[in-house]
């Protein structure tokens, strides 16, 4: 466990950006890249969804919507998670944000007071110790380790630890090590009785157990969820939270505020999406699961450490420390000499050093060729 100072405006910048950047200065000389840095689906989103908001677009849905966003919407939100995890939400507890990104604003913003401590994993999200910076409050961090499948253990948060933090964030399945915590992990860190928010943006993409929503085990939580992943809709800016009641006010009046709705088009996409496209995102994780058996099998020949097989999310956060400890400038080696482009470590924590993420959220093919290149540079360049 290790805490951080804040700075409010202290902000690492987010090295995978970077990477992509180097990257496409490479393509732009010629060179052909594979890209493994970025977290996007390469999908197109499925046609009932375009359908639906072309539908909307024709329909003169332009304006502003309520700041809650449409009643439809989080209605089907609520089916969703009932139908899914059988847990029983309201409407009026769904706020439509333009990404699950503004969702942890608003959700943050309205639970913590300045100085507040806030727990989080390392490796975790990169984006997550910013926004708590941001605000003013304290960054603890916990390490998780590949023997446990990266996973936080509820005898890590001790005691004086529960008495001091205000908030938990979790992300299961997470990034960057496509892992999931079981349902005995997750509902041993709800008895802590430490506020959770849960970052549920890649649920559906798991490979062998479905993973759980921490609303089966507490409703004393907040949820991010949205559509960027599980239906490829990065670029149409669409999630949500789920809080409780208590907190929607506050919530609605921050976002009034900052954001006024989210993208009117995108929100009847959103139903379109929850209600007709299972099928398109059957075929996405067929696809998904298919190279994650490949990228695991070739990056363990290739030397890469995987000490348990991720199952979910489309990343594998690999053991790079045979050939390197210094995953920033081994990511930039790697995009120099042998054309891919992947996500250094140090991105997700200082305890994530030594790591590389592999997203194979792209082709067969384009992973295929990846892993050539990547095999002609360790017995070339290494
Ligand atoms: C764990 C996690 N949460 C949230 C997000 C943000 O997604 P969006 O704002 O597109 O919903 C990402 C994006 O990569 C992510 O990996």
């Amino acid at each position: 466990m290790y805490p951080s100072k804040k700075s409010r405006l202290d902000m690492s910048p987010f090295l995978v950006m970077e990477v992509l950047e180097k990257a496409q200065e490479l393509e732009k000389q010629g060179h052909r890249i594979i890209h493994l840095e970025v977290g996007e689906p390469d999908f197109e989103t499925p046609e009932c969804i375009k359908e639906a908001a072309v539908k909307a677009l024709k329909d003169g849905h332009t304006g502003y919507t309520h700041s809650l966003g449409l009643l439809e919407l989080r209605e089907a939100i609520c089916k969703y998670y009932h139908d899914r995890y059988c847990v029983s939400i309201s409407p009026e507890q769904v706020v439509i944000t333009s990404g699950s990104s503004p969702a942890m604003f608003l959700a943050f913003a309205s639970f913590l007071k300045d100085d507040d401590s806030v727990l989080m994993t390392d490796p975790c999200y990169a984006c997550y110790p910013n926004f708590i910076k941001f605000l003013g409050c304290n960054i603890v961090r916990i390490p998780v380790y590949e023997e446990n499948g990266f996973q936080l253990l509820r005898e890590d948060i001790y005691k004086e630890l529960i008495d001091s933090i205000r908030l938990i964030i979790i992300n299961s399945p997470a990034n960057p090590t496509g892992m999931m915590l079981d349902k005995t992990g997750l509902e041993s860190i709800t008895k802590t009785g430490i506020f959770i928010a849960s970052d549920e943006i890649y649920h559906g993409l798991e490979y062998n157990e479905p993973a759980h929503s921490i609303l089966e085990f507490t409703k004393d939580a907040f949820v991010f969820n949205g559509f960027s992943k599980l239906f490829a809709m990065t670029g149409w800016r669409l999630g949500y939270l789920i809080a409780p009641k208590k907190y929607i006010r506050t919530i609605q009046k921050l976002q009034q505020n900052f954001f006024i709705s989210a993208n009117s088009i995108s929100q009847y996409a959103g139903i379109a999406a929850l209600e007709h496209a299972s099928m398109d995102v059957e075929n996405m994780k067929k696809a998904y699961n298919k190279r994650r058996k490949y990228i695991i099998k070739r990056l363990r020949e290739l030397g890469f450490g995987i000490f348990k097989d991720p199952d979910s999310a489309f990343y594998v956060f690999a053991n790079a420390k045979k050939f390197s400890n210094d995953s920033l400038a081994f990511a930039f080696d790697i995009l120099k000499n042998a054309h891919v482009a992947v996500t250094p470590g140090i991105d997700f924590g200082s305890n994530s050093e030594g790591y590389i993420r592999f997203s194979y959220a792209s082709s067969l093919e384009n992973i295929e060729e990846g892993m050539v290149k990547l095999e002609h540079y360790i017995e070339k360049v290494l």
